[in-house]
């Protein structure tokens, strides 16, 4: 833990409904791009309240929709090409963490023409404006300085850079009510990730951990009755906290391990990406320094952290998306592996409180395999 240690964010929170409201779109700029997912922005109600809020602030937009699921660098650049072509002061992303990156990397390519290799090695480089609305419970991206994004022939990467903090986040957990179970799922397992790790990170502090404790007990306390009913508006609410609280956390902890480990998983094998984090934390947690689990285990009065860990996953039905990982084959594992040791990849294991090499990781995999 970091005795020493600053906050700093530099964007404007909003939480609650309707809150699009108290976003001043033409303090921002007068011509917008607007990125979305597929659809589910026309279904949820936020497209609707975007166009209201964006014509009555007098503001010229063109629309960008299609953004997919880990969405990759030739997305980017089209995001990109679009934004300079209109002449786009400030692009609105709506939905979940995938069109939010697409738009914070696009944001800084459409402002420098940075190339991949600047994108992922200068964390200096100016960006657009942008104003992230969430409309899932998962990444936090509408906090972070962080993106993902998918090479287009190889793994994802994520980047880090002060200038794509969104300069406002928009969290109206009403854009949640209609998220599908399986959307659900796999988002509240992100944010609980992002929080778990947080915790856990040799580079957290007092307060990263206090944000962390509380998105678990949240994600915990309400995961299940919103399963049981989708429309249930108070645990949706506390769901789209938790999920803002980890990205609040993971902005000064970053990620660990788990994350980094769990994008073959993702890229190969379509397991969806907070799923495939928490499969690999499943197997990482044997390695971890036992104080650190104990310690959690007191805060969330949770007799053994690991085992209540599997057995939740298995309730959630995650183990059950590892039918075609079944298929996957050692020389697989060594190239992963081989990538996780390599690049930038080395800070991950800086930053986790277990001992994990080579051999560690091919065991994780393996393991993961076997899982019935
Ligand atoms: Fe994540």
């Amino acid at each position: 833990m970091q005795l020493s240690w600053s906050f700093v964010y530099p964007g404007r929170y909003l939480f609650g409904e309707n809150c699009i409201s108290d976003v001043k779109f033409g303090s921002i700029g007068n011509r917008a791009l607007l990125v979305f997912g597929r659809s589910s922005a026309k279904k949820n109600g936020s497209y609707e309240d975007l166009i209201a809020k964006l014509t009555n602030d007098n503001v010229e937009w063109i629309e960008y929709w299609g953004v997919e699921e880990d969405p990759s660098w030739s997305t980017v650049e089209s995001i990109a090409a679009k934004i300079r072509e209109f002449g786009a002061e400030f692009v609105v992303a709506v939905g979940g963490g995938s069109p939010i990156d697409a738009a914070k990397a696009a944001c800084v390519v459409a402002k420098t023409g940075a190339s991949w290799d600047e994108l992922f090695s200068n964390p200096k480089l100016e960006a657009l404006p942008l104003v992230a609305i969430s409309t899932t419970s998962g990444t936090g991206s509408e906090v972070t300085p962080f993106s993902v994004i998918k090479k287009d022939d190889g793994l994802k990467e994520g980047f880090f850079n002060v200038n794509i903090y969104p300069k406002v986040a928009v969290v109206d957990y009403r854009y949640t009510l209609t998220c599908p179970k399986s959307v659900t799922i796999t988002t509240a397992l992100d944010a609980f990730m992002h929080c778990f790790e947080g915790y856990c990170s040799l580079r957290t502090n007092e307060m990263a951990r206090m944000m962390a404790l509380h998105g678990m007990k949240l994600i915990i306390e309400n995961l299940d009755n919103v399963l049981e009913n989708p429309v249930y508006e108070e645990g949706r609410r506390k769901l789209a906290f938790a999920a803002s609280l980890g990205g609040f956390v993971i902005s000064m902890t970053g990620t660990l391990f788990s994350h980094a480990a769990s994008y073959p998983l993702t890229v190969y094998y379509g397991i969806r990406h907070g799923e495939a984090v928490a499969l690999v934390a499943s197997k990482m947690i044997v390695y971890m320094e036992e104080w650190i689990l104990r310690m959690l285990e007191k805060e969330l009065g949770i007799e053994n952290f690991s085992k209540w860990f599997v057995n939740w996953l298995e309730e959630l039905g995650v183990f059950d998306h590892l039918k075609d990982y079944s298929k996957s084959t050692e020389d697989e594992y060594l190239e992963w592996a081989e990538w996780l040791l390599s690049g930038t990849r080395k800070r991950y294991f800086d930053v986790t409180p277990a001992k994990i090499g080579r051999e560690e990781i091919l065991k994780i995999y393996e393991e993961l395999k076997v899982v019935e």
